[in-house]
């Protein structure tokens, strides 16, 4: 497999998935008590944005703009720590992560790739942080539950292999055996609406959760990506109003076609 996700940094997905991820963990982190944060599939972390990759349609939509929407504040905020009034780079989930934990919490980010792991081994030098080199299905299993009894465990994988779905239900169910209550954050992509809310359907029925879907484009044409979901299973009290405020206006930013389409249920 040679997926590289730095033609993928800051597209619509990433900035829905990190729009949803730091919401979860500013509603989780209110409370002092240490935090667990497990990131199965961490990527290299750190991407120098280039012309050809996916920027455009994603966090280009809103850098430069961020004081018309207060609601976005935080994400941007985030962003912009890693570049001057210039967008250069996009920090990935680790470095995301790693920027809102406090002396108390705990990191762990797995990258399978060996090159892609050696580049987060360079930029993600957190204190709390502890980089695996490995599987992140595995990791499930080993690392839950976790001392710390709460935890936000991020599942973002490629979707490239064919044995993927049934990796990661089987890598979920696990994990939910070892630690039910754990905040499972899952991404998954929306190229075929059909194929798209089966893997929703079988996720759904693993527990209380809370699914939040964005398109760019119309689901029925055949671009290669029209949208993309988090299914989060044990969502924290107040994330279903907190994504009522951000995903609205996230939804009508990015729309390649003027038409917000986006789903919380
Ligand atoms: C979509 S990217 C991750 C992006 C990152 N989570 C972010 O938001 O910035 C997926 C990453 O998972 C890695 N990967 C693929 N299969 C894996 C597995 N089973 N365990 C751990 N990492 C895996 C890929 O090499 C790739 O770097």
């Amino acid at each position: 497999m040679n997926y590289r996700h730095a033609f993928h940094a800051g597209s619509a997905a990433d900035v829905l998935k990190h729009v949803v991820l730091l919401e979860t963990l500013d509603l989780v982190l209110a409370k002092p008590k240490p935090l667990f944060v497990l990131d199965t599939h961490a990527g290299e972390g750190l991407y120098r944005l280039t012309p050809q990759g996916e920027a455009d349609d994603g966090i280009r939509r809103l850098w430069g703009r961020c004081d018309t929407w207060p609601m976005l504040r935080g994400y941007c905020e985030a962003v912009g720590r890693f570049n001057g009034t210039h967008l250069r780079d996009y920090p990935g989930s680790p470095l995301l992560i790693a920027g809102r934990l406090r002396a108390q919490d705990r990191l762990v980010a797995v990258e399978e790739a060996t090159a892609t792991h050696a580049v987060l081994q360079q930029v993600l030098r957190a204190p709390h942080s502890q980089i695996f080199l490995g599987n992140g299905y595995h990791a499930l299993k080993a690392l839950l539950p976790p001392r710390e009894r709460r935890a936000v465990i991020l599942i973002d994988p490629p979707y490239e292999r064919v044995t993927e779905r049934s990796a990661l239900l089987a890598g979920l169910k696990t994990a939910l055996q070892r630690f039910r209550q754990g905040i499972f954050l899952v991404w998954y992509p929306i190229k075929d609406a059909h194929d798209a809310e089966r893997l929703v359907s079988v996720l759904s029925a693993l527990g209380e959760n809370l699914c939040v879907e964005l398109l760019t484009w119309p689901a029925d044409i055949k671009s290669r990506l029209n949208g993309s979901g988090l299914l989060i299973l044990n969502p924290p009290y107040g994330l279903r109003k907190k994504l009522g405020e951000v995903i609205p206006p996230l939804a009508q930013i990015l729309t390649r076609d003027g038409t917000p389409r986006y789903r919380i249920r």
